[in-house]
């Protein structure tokens, strides 16, 4: 299966109808998402019900009755822009597109703001989004390398050597999805220093920004710099995936540009879908001071199952976010370990291979804790049972 996976990914290019390479990890989901029976593979805090999200934020009936389905405004609706604003920070509303998921604003700003042969800076590795539509748009695509060996910390030196007066794009994504790596606020700053250095345009893709376990979140890049754009997510905190929302704090123009993109693809929000949003932004503090504890006590749970490991696995603890890239140095087919613990163990995590990088499996540490507990221990029995390298005829409970 390694094939699968790999060889779609390389051969993309040849095959005329594809215009952008595959998203591995959405091909991988996709196949397992919905049926394997424990899922410890995804980078959000375990999801609330609208029961839920109704009773912490205190939407009513009567509102929901109240609400009339016209159309909502390209940016999203002010009163949404207001409250994702406030909660970065921000005092100007106007500065702010609410969009369909990050993964829209990702695709808009992108689009609207590069050209074929731009020079465009990318972490490795990275969320696909960050990489592919750049590439696809043909820029030319130079990697900034997290090293397990160096602790995945962003060697600023080396974004100082690969920053030059062309540059025409930074895009990093701290906390980071899939290492969980993040910099403190004075790195923060270095790396806005060298971006503006150039006059180049830095994308701040902060879908983890609330979800942090050593320091407070980051300030706002976009706050900090006139050509800096910071994307956010209701998906990964908040525990609200299937609502599809996100947002970017950029420049009017920036967001004009994006604007005209989108008059051709989403138009807008569903006006219901920006009422919960609103109030949940609004109450944000009501669902993070429930899944914030409980992230905390699932990392400790990690924490400990890899020291009971070590003599298979190795990692460095995640400073945010809720995933780890665990490191399996003597598995030699990290997809067909993966594939095994969903049909034989019906344990979901990623192979590193979605992120270009075998050896390596992202673990997601967001959910129930009953269920990481079970799916770490079959994952234990497996490698405790197993010859790793003929994995099939090995058993996980
Ligand atoms: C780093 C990063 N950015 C953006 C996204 C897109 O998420 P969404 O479109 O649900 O906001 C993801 C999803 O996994 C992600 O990991």
């Amino acid at each position: 299966m390694i094939e699968k996976l790999t060889a779609n990914a390389s051969n993309w290019q040849k095959n005329s109808i594809n215009k952008i390479a595959p998203a591995l990890l959405e091909n991988w989901l996709r196949d397992y998402y919905f049926t394997t029976e424990i899922d410890i593979s995804g980078s959000g805090v375990e999801d609330f019900s609208l029961a839920e999200i109704r009773k912490h934020v205190g939407i009513t009936q009567q509102e929901l009755d109240n609400l009339v389905f016209h159309d909502s405004p390209s940016l999203g609706c002010m009163g949404l822009r207001q409250a994702i604003a406030r909660n970065c920070g921000s005092t100007n509303p106007e500065r702010v597109m609410a969009t369909n998921g990050s993964s829209e604003a990702i695709f808009l700003v992108m689009n609207a703001l590069l050209q074929p042969g731009d020079k465009v800076i990318v972490l490795d590795p990275s969320y696909h989004s960050l990489i592919h539509i750049a590439e696809s748009i043909g820029c030319q695509i130079e990697r900034w390398h997290l090293r397990f060996e160096q602790q995945f910390v962003p060697n600023i030196e080396e974004l100082k050597s690969l920053v030059t007066p062309d540059t025409r794009m930074v895009i990093v994504n701290f906390p980071h999805n899939p290492t969980g790596v993040s910099v403190s606020v004075e790195t923060q700053k270095e790396i806005i220093d060298i971006v503006a250095s150039v006059e180049a345009y830095l994308v701040w893709d902060a879908a983890f920004a609330e979800l942090t376990h050593t320091n407070p979140p980051l300030p706002d890049a976009s706050l900090l710099y006139d050509k800096a754009i910071s994307t956010g997510t209701l998906s990964k905190a908040y525990g609200l995936p299937g609502l599809r929302v996100g947002w970017c704090l950029a420049s009017t123009e920036v967001l004009e540009r994006c604007v005209q993109l989108r008059d051709y693809t989403t138009l807008a929000l569903s006006p219901l879908v920006e009422l919960i949003a609103q109030r949940v932004i609004q109450k944000a503090d009501n669902l993070l001071n429930i899944r914030l504890p409980q992230i905390r006590t699932n990392l400790e749970i990690v924490a400990e199952w890899v020291d009971q490991n070590k003599e298979f696995v190795k990692w460095v603890r995640p400073q945010g976010g809720v995933t780890t890239f665990l490191y399996f140095p003597d598995i030699p087919d990290i997809e067909t370990f993966c594939h095994y613990l969903v049909n034989s163990c019906g344990v979901l995590v990623v192979p590193g291979t979605c992120f270009y990088h075998p050896n390596y499996v992202r673990l997601g540490f967001g959910g129930s804790t009953v269920k990481l507990k079970e799916g770490l221990s079959r994952i234990s029995t497996l490698l405790k049972n197993s010859n790793i390298s003929s994995i099939q005829n090995s058993k996980c409970d």
